[in-house]
């Protein structure tokens, strides 16, 4: 018994790696009546202690202060009508990435909705790249857009990162706009 919840077998076996719904238990601690299969799966962030949450973002933007990523984090977690995240774990219970989403009310280039589920960052730890993480956590954003009765899921990205320009097309999107943003500082 873990958490209230009976668990069958705590063994996570190689093969096969199947995803299925669960309450919120790491992935080793799943297990199938017709088996004993631990699943790689996505799972939406509690807490600002997610574990591998922090990690990653510090990844992703490694020139934010880990305070300002810490109280970002406190402020996505505190509007849950607007904000998602998700991180993925392996069989093993070891984070290789993370996803977060919103709902944008203003305008979002390319689309014809609002609102709009808009993908804020996504990342993929080095190593587990090219093994369906990306693809397991867009699948959560998506379901979690259309629980809010989105229509369209909007990203974006670098013009120099073609990486991201492939997972993107390979996950269905299309390209709608190239833009440039301008500043100018006011006195
Ligand atoms: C982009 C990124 C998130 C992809 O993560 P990933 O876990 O490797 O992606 P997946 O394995 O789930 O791949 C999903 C699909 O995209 C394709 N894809 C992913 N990376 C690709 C690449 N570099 N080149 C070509 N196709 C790629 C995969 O082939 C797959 O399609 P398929 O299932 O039809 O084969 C990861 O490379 C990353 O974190 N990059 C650095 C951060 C970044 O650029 N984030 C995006 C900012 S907009």
């Amino acid at each position: 018994m873990q958490n209230g919840v009976a668990i069958h077998c705590m063994q996570p076996t190689p093969q096969p790696v199947i995803k299925f719904a669960c309450a919120n238990l790491p992935p080793a601690w799943v297990a199938a009546d017709a088996g004993c299969w631990a699943a790689a799966m996505a799972m939406a962030c509690k807490s600002i202690d997610q574990a591998g949450w922090l990690a990653l973002r510090e990844q992703l933007w490694p020139d934010c202060p880990r305070e300002r990523h810490l109280s970002q984090m406190s402020a996505l977690l505190a509007a849950p009508d607007r904000f998602a995240q998700f991180v993925d774990y392996d069989t093993s219970n070891n984070p290789p990435g993370f996803v977060e989403v919103a709902l944008r009310n203003d305008y979002v280039n390319g689309t014809t909705t609002s609102p709009v589920a808009f993908l804020e960052g996504i990342y993929v730890s080095r190593d587990s790249r090219m093994q369906g993480v990306a693809r397991r956590l867009f699948a959560e954003a998506e379901r979690w857009a259309v629980g809010f009765g989105c229509t369209e899921l909007a990203s974006d990205a670098l013009v120099e990162n073609k990486q991201s320009h492939a997972m993107h097309q390979a996950l269905g999107f299309e390209e709608t706009e190239r833009v440039v943003f301008f500043r100018k500082a006011l006195r």
